[in-house]
């Protein structure tokens, strides 16, 4: 018997459920008949530039899309103002993930995150950055949209952390941004943002540093305008340093090409 058929039976004589990711992953080495044994090995071998490894991360994208889709675990999916689930966009091998709090109107209409007025600002923040935004991931703590954009409770966080969960061991990126004191607190409970930003937290293998959110920005005026918006530049660079640090190459692959 194959040791992934072995290993299920466990779990299932156990009554023990194994993760999504755990599951995602088997289906993903019976699919793409990838040689590797564990978790590690299989998620290195999708990373790469070649067919294979895009063929297994578009298969992953909508696996993890349709895991979505199905949620019902909150009672967001239901709410009036809510037209669809807003997943993460991106490549799956980026090395940075950008998180944000959940969709606000024009995400929910487009079913895309950050696409509003806080994401176009972060959009030219990665521009001045020369980071190109369809080269790195971008997701939310949650996926539907509030009611009146309210911010999540803590339930419906809890509720929807599988998806975020399923992305990010996906794509185990080296550093994380948290915009916001949602997804600050979706790694350290109990946190200030206006205490924590520019400090890194480490987190289940994650760097991950805390910034204000753009709406944030979009709402100051004057000199706190002023501050805010170095605050957010420094901790945005900082996390590009670290990056770097981790992985040499990270920038060149999320950069904007010369000639683009
Ligand atoms: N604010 C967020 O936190 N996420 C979005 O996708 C848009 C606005």
């Amino acid at each position: 018997m194959a040791i992934e058929d072995e290993i299920k039976q466990f779990f299932a004589a156990e009554e023990i459920h194994l993760p999504e990711s755990m599951k995602l992953l088997i289906e993903l080495k019976d699919k793409f008949n990838i040689p590797e044994f564990d978790a590690d090995a299989i998620l290195q071998s999708i990373k790469g530039d070649g067919e294979h490894a895009k063929k297994s991360r578009m298969y992953l994208r909508n696996r993890i899309r349709e895991s979505l889709n199905a949620c019902q675990r909150c009672p967001l999916y239901l709410s009036e103002t809510h037209t669809q689930k807003v997943p993460g966009e991106g490549p799956l091998n980026s090395p940075l993930v950008l998180i944000g709090e959940g969709p606000g109107l024009d995400e929910d209409k487009q079913g895309r995150p950050f696409v509003g007025r806080a994401g176009q600002l972060l959009t030219t923040i990665l521009d001045k950055l020369n980071i190109s935004r369809e080269k790195i991931y971008i997701t939310n703590v949650i996926k539907c949209r509030p009611p009146q954009n309210r911010t999540p409770n803590k339930k419906e966080i809890t509720a929807c952390s599988h998806n975020l969960e399923l992305e990010l061991s996906m794509i185990s990126p080296k550093v994380i941004i948290a915009l916001g004191a949602v997804p600050l607190n979706y790694f350290k409970p109990g946190s200030s943002i206006m205490r924590e930003r520019g400090r890194w937290i480490t987190s289940r293998g994650y760097w991950i540093m805390p910034t204000f959110h753009p709406a944030y920005i979009l709402r100051q005026q004057g000199k706190t305008l002023v501050k805010v918006k170095w605050a957010v530049w420094h901790d945005f660079n900082n996390a590009l340093e670290k990056l770097t640090e981790l992985y040499p190459e990270a920038i060149s692959k999320i950069s904007y090409n010369e000639k683009e």
